[in-house]
């Protein structure tokens, strides 16, 4: 369906024109004084210039035509030259109904060139937990693929794990030292490798940091972790066979992890994947000259003549012939390129890795590994901060786990729940986690992501203000006067959306209409925080219109019937923004 917003735009031209101006002057916005008018054109300001005449006489002229409208109810040329806009509610209501009959879509067309899209995002690393540093990528990223899949779109979701480089080598070096009997240690092993993996996924994660802490004291032991992953990487039996146990327990975990916050990935590619493509990509580079020597090391010069601020160049390998984070990433646009041939690839990853992104941006397009049909997106977040305005930590000051963040959040949730109303513990908790997912996930996208927010468990909880808990009560509260509708009386045949009868239904109104604008500006921007925006204001806009209304009191049942018709609209309308966000709305709470 078009936009509402082009609609009148086309009218408003047209009645320019017919008036003896050029159409362009008749763009329409929303009106900034909706206490006024609903949309605003203020082209005759700017026509007068050009027409060497006073705006008013322009837009007197311009509304004298619309007032013939039927689409308008009031159309007021006022001083010194505005063009204010009423939508007569019959229009307005046509508009919803054509909305209701395009059914999931809610009247927002598919895009006519579908793009493949490869969204990086989540960038867990093995062997250590998912702390809320992964929390931000994986909301985000999971909704503007959400996004993306709405408007038609293939999106590839790839979880990027960090599972290459030198904590891979730390935790083989101190799983030697506790214990050293076990097959992948013995360089003459020459059999089969056990299918069952010598650690448990607790003992791993308790493995990582013990060896973390050893290598920064003693410098053996670092020596001896860098060996073991200089082995790995070249190609050592045993060592691959316990990176694949490391990969597989770690997986699964983090798999689980994920799935409790409604995020997956079509792909669980890692940096280890992009290994092989390294060698061929990297004499390519030297061969076409891009690359040379510098101090040992072999970059690729990536400044360009209109930079402010110095880019140093692109390092692709260090003098001990090791590759780095940036080869890795190079070398796994190699691969997307090739499995993929991407239209764009975008990257949701912390801000303040920009600097880094401008480096393999360039470097990868300088060297041909993706050409001018390829965009490459960097989306940096800013940091989730805790009340003191610092890095969100733990009590004791440590990093916080994501596990025990979203189980605090629930617990929470849980109090509030249980304090509201009698309920059974286990519908409680259910209901709980649902909510406490809304509360996470809305806390985080209602911000544009580059911005850094405080995380504040006790406003991202709360029932009333901009927070997920509002609008999934709004969602309940809809959903069970519909079914006190429907325990009542069936819905007439020829029920439809009627006009506004009066200023809080017609502001409903107006705010569902937005749905398709809205969608796609927050898949052009990339900004979910726009899907937040439009059902925070349409959840007001709803719940001002129940506390106006007696719903289930209206005596005229065609009246009533359209009231429940907008209701339903309204549902689904706040259902699918909250699914491409990323959770659910439960039956109760
Ligand atoms: N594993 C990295 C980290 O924890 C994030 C990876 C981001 N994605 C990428 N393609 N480099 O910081």
């Amino acid at each position: 369906m078009e936009k509402i917003l082009d609609i009148i735009s086309r009218e408003v031209m047209a009645a320019m024109k017919a008036s003896g101006y050029e159409e362009s002057y008749g763009k329409v916005t929303l009106s900034n004084r909706p206490d006024l008018c609903e949309y605003q054109c203020n082209g005759a300001m700017a026509a007068a210039k050009k027409y060497k005449c006073a705006p008013f006489q322009i837009a007197d002229k311009v509304a004298a035509v619309l007032k013939e409208n039927q689409m308008f109810e009031k159309a007021e040329s006022v001083k010194p030259g505005f063009l204010n806009l009423t939508l007569s509610p019959g229009y307005l209501a046509g508009y919803l109904r054509q909305m209701e009959e395009d059914g999931e879509r809610l009247g927002c067309k598919k895009s006519q060139a579908p793009k493949t899209i490869l969204i990086d995002y989540g960038g867990p690393n093995v062997a250590k937990p998912l702390h809320v540093g992964h929390l931000r990528s994986a909301i985000i990223g999971e909704s503007i693929k959400r996004i993306g899949k709405f408007m038609g779109h293939n999106m590839v979701g790839d979880v990027h794990l960090g599972d290459w480089g030198l904590q891979m080598g730390l935790i083989i070096t101190e799983l030697k030292e506790r214990k050293p009997d076990l097959v992948y240690f013995a360089e003459d092993y020459e059999g089969e490798y056990p299918k069952e993996p010598p650690f448990t996924i607790s003992e791993l994660e308790e493995i990582y940091p013990a060896a973390s802490g050893k290598s920064k004291e003693d410098e053996a032991y670092k020596e001896a972790a860098m060996e073991a992953t200089y082995e790995l990487q070249h190609g050592r039996k045993g060592y691959q066979a316990l990176l694949g146990h490391i990969l597989n327990v770690s997986v699964s975990d983090l798999k689980r992890n994920y799935e409790n916050l409604h995020v997956s990935f079509e792909l669980w590619k890692g940096e280890s994947d992009a290994q092989p493509y390294i060698p061929a990509m990297v004499e390519k580079m030297k061969a076409d000259g891009f690359a040379y020597i510098s101090e040992g090391a072999l970059v690729v010069d990536v400044k360009e003549e209109s930079d402010t601020k110095e880019i140093p160049p692109c390092m692709i390998l260090k003098s001990d012939g090791a590759s780095l984070y940036n080869t890795t990433d190079l070398a796994t646009i190699v691969w997307r390129m090739e499995d993929y041939h991407p239209d764009e690839i975008i990257y949701v990853v912390d801000k303040r890795q920009e600097l880094y992104f401008t480096q393999v941006f360039r470097c990868a397009r300088k060297t041909g590994l993706v050409g001018p049909e390829t965009k490459l997106t960097f989306l940096g977040f800013g940091t989730m901060n805790g009340k003191d305005g610092k890095p969100f930590k733990t009590r004791e000051g440590g990093v916080m786990r994501l596990e025990y963040l979203v189980s605090g959040i629930q617990e929470e949730m849980y109090k509030k729940i249980s304090d509201n109303h009698t309920v059974e513990e286990a519908e409680g908790r259910e209901t709980a986690k649902v909510v406490g997912l809304s509360a996470i996930k809305y806390g985080d996208l209602s911000n544009q992501a580059s911005k850094d927010y405080i995380f504040d468990i006790e406003r991202f909880t709360s029932f009333e203000g901009n927070t997920g808990p509002y609008i999934l009560y709004t969602i309940v509260r809809i959903k069970s006067i519909l079914k006190k509708y429907q325990a009542q009386r069936e819905l007439p045949p020829q029920a439809q959306i009627l006009p506004a009868h009066t200023d809080s239904e017609k502001a409903l109104m107006l705010e569902i209409s937005k749905f398709n604008g809205m969608m796609e500006a927050a898949f052009e921007e990339k900004a979910p925080h726009k899907v937040c925006a439009y059902i925070y204001d349409l959840a007001n806009a709803f719940n001002h219109f129940y506390h106006e209304t007696k719903i289930m009191g209206e005596q005229d049942e065609m009246v009533q019937a359209g009231f429940i018709k907008l209701l339903e609209l309204t549902k689904k309308a706040l259902e699918l923004c909250i699914d491409v966000l990323g959770f659910e709305a439960p039956e109760r709470m």
